[in-house]
């Protein structure tokens, strides 16, 4: 049994047919083709594979393909390369397998730095995992792009 469903991907409508038990993640890489969002973990543990759903950052390996019937979802290609500016800058990408989960989400603190008010970068960063870069790289990113770089180069609260 499929499922016939309707989405917005991108800013592009899209229409096709997806088994229950299909994962958003598998339906964007290997029946849409956007490889930019990577699978890490698999069970919602590492965030590589962050996308935003009606304009939430979410781990696309936990959400079944059905239920983004009628939503928005955006990923790493619907971004303006401008914006990894300061993730290359800073170093907070080696291997680059977190890279687009943490540039998501990056982004969308970025986008709501009221956050910042009540939690530290590192913190709101805490369900993307990265084996590469000891996180200082990602978290002065995400600093620069907010606009806290402070003194160190942490930005506000950070260590
Ligand atoms: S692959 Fe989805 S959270 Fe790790
Ligand atoms: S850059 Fe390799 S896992 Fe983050």
């Amino acid at each position: 049994m499929t499922l016939s469903i309707g989405f917005t991907l991108n800013g592009k409508a899209v229409s096709m047919e997806a088994d229950p038990a299909e994962r958003l993640l598998d339906t964007l890489r290997y029946r849409l083709g956007l490889t930019g969002t990577k699978e890490g973990c698999g069970e919602g543990e590492c965030g590589a594979c962050t996308v935003y759903l009606d304009g939430l950052p979410v781990n696309s390996c936990l959400v079944p393909t059905y239920q983004v019937r009628g939503a928005r979802v955006e990923t790493i290609e619907a971004l303006d390369p401008v914006q990894l500016g300061p993730f290359l800058e800073q170093g907070a990408t080696q291997c680059g397998a977190c890279t687009p989960g943490v540039v998501m989400t990056a982004l969308w603190i970025s986008a709501h730095p009221e956050l910042l008010e009540t939690h530290t970068v590192r913190e709101l960063m805490a369900g993307n995992l990265c084996r590469c870069t000891g996180y200082d790289g990602i978290v002065d990113a995400v600093a620069t792009t907010i606009g806290e770089v402070g003194e160190g180069g942490r930005g506000k609260g950070e260590a």
